[in-house]
């Protein structure tokens, strides 16, 4: 249920600004003092947002132990998203998932996990000293691109690893898809197995409408979200949500604490506090608009012959309607195309072999006629200038529904290592996990 009572307010950030009108004197930390240090071009970029860069003064509480008006707006974020409690996080979904797995893990504690996890769901794994089942995604050949566990994947890995004692599930992936994660987590619940999710790509679910659902409002039992990826929040600003269901709430808050700074960056925070504000503002006029402007942006791009984006052809998973999935029809490599698209200055998120993915905003896109025409030349010029075959030697191996490691995370941290050419690497225990990144 999403309490929408006071969403309206904004309580860090209005006595953030109230702060900054007194116009304070600092002795106090951090150095650049309200910005009156900063003197040459960089003043005019830092100086407003260094007016609220305060930090834990009387009034503005304290995030590790908040009483005041950080607590309210993690209240008001709690109830924005349906959740028992919410929390503000400065350093991203990474000390999210950190945080999740290590209150809800215990060592030695054998634990599903998706494989195609960001990596500070492995390092969590790896802190916790746990013993990770890697469940195998489902892929969509179409798109080249892996994307949730199937149900049966976790009902074959149950029945070998019957002491499974979490779940970990990233929802959505990084191109937007979902997948049928709430048998999922019915599942795991019927035998009393917590599920945490990483929901970084997914903090504007909850807007409704044309979004899949949330991970909580399909009763997950932790989530973490990146606020920053798609609300209006500042980068490194992230929530972390737990429901009733979950036990590790105190476990949860000495990791929180443990592993965030004790110097929380109160602009971050604050945006934290206005992109739940900006969330919950969101009604169904605004998600029409929305709608609206995004039909009308795809149904342009459709009409360019070079341009193929992966719209309804896909039936294997549903899609997040943020994420635009964009190949070239002509077989150029989707890291030509960022390329290409890059020397217009035209920055998507990512690209890959086949496509590249643009993040489109939590409201109507302004200019989608000026953008529609630039990628109409760049697609078209890319054509003319640069074509190259894509590796057609791309292999998805989805032999092994699930797999575990080699050997625990504590031995491999006592083997010696020896770098090998990667053809020579097949059968061997990789020394450190190998991460396309960015991003
Ligand atoms: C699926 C997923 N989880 C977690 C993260 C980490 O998020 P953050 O950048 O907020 O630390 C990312 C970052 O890209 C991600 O893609």
């Amino acid at each position: 249920m999403v309490i929408r009572m006071d969403q309206q307010q904004t309580p860090l950030y209005d006595r953030l600004v109230l702060h900054a009108g007194k116009k304070p004197v600092s002795l106090h930390v951090p150095g650049h003092k309200y910005g009156l240090l900063f003197s040459g071009e960089e003043r005019s970029f830092f100086r407003d947002i260094a007016r609220i860069d305060a930090t834990e003064l009387s009034g503005l509480d304290d995030l590790h132990e908040p009483e005041g008006v950080i607590k309210e707006a993690e209240t008001l974020l709690a109830g924005a998203y349906g959740a028992e409690k919410s929390f503000f996080l400065v350093n991203g979904s990474t000390v999210g998932n950190l945080a999740m797995i290590l209150g809800a893990v215990n060592e030695g504690d054998t634990v599903f996990v998706q494989r195609n996890c960001h990596k500070s769901v492995l390092n969590g794994l790896q802190l916790a000293k746990a013993r990770p089942v890697f469940l195998g995604p489902e892929i969509d050949k179409t798109w080249g691109v892996a994307g949730g566990v199937s149900l049966q994947t976790v009902e074959e890995a149950f029945a070998r690893y019957p002491y499974c004692r979490a779940m970990i599930f990233t929802y959505p992936n990084y191109y937007g898809m979902v997948y049928e994660l709430h048998e999922i987590i019915e599942f795991a619940h019927d035998r009393e197995i917590p599920v945490l999710i990483d929901e970084a790509h997914g903090a504007h679910f909850s807007a409704g409408g044309m979004f899949p659902r949330s991970a909580l409002e399909l009763g997950a039992d932790a989530v973490v979200q990146s606020a920053h990826k798609t609300l209006p929040a500042m980068t490194m600003g992230s929530y972390l949500h737990v429901n009733e269901r979950y036990r590790f709430y105190e476990r949860l808050k000495h990791y929180l604490t443990l592993l965030q700074s004790s110097s929380p960056s109160y602009p971050i925070m604050a945006s934290l506090d206005l992109a739940r504000f900006y969330l919950a503002q969101i009604d169904r006029d605004f998600i029409n608009m929305i709608i609206e402007s995004f039909l009308e942006f795809e149904t342009k791009l459709m009409k360019i012959e070079e341009i193929r984006l992966i719209n309804n052809d896909s039936n294997l998973f549903l899609r997040d309607p943020l994420k635009l999935i964009v190949q070239s029809a002509l077989g150029i490599s989707g890291f030509q195309l960022q390329q290409a698209l890059e020397t217009h200055a035209i920055y998507p998120e990512l690209a890959d072999e086949l496509n590249v993915l643009f993040v489109l905003p939590l409201a109507p896109i302004k200019n989608s006629e000026t953008i529609v025409q630039t990628l109409a030349r760049i697609f078209a010029k890319a054509i003319n200038g640069t074509r190259r075959q894509i590796d057609e030697n791309i292999v998805f191996d989805v032999s092994k529904p699930y797999s575990t490691l080699a050997c625990s995370y504590q031995e491999m941290m006592n083997m010696s290592q020896v770098s090998v050419p990667f053809h020579r690497a097949v059968g061997e225990v990789s020394a450190e996990a190998v991460i396309p990144y960015p991003p």
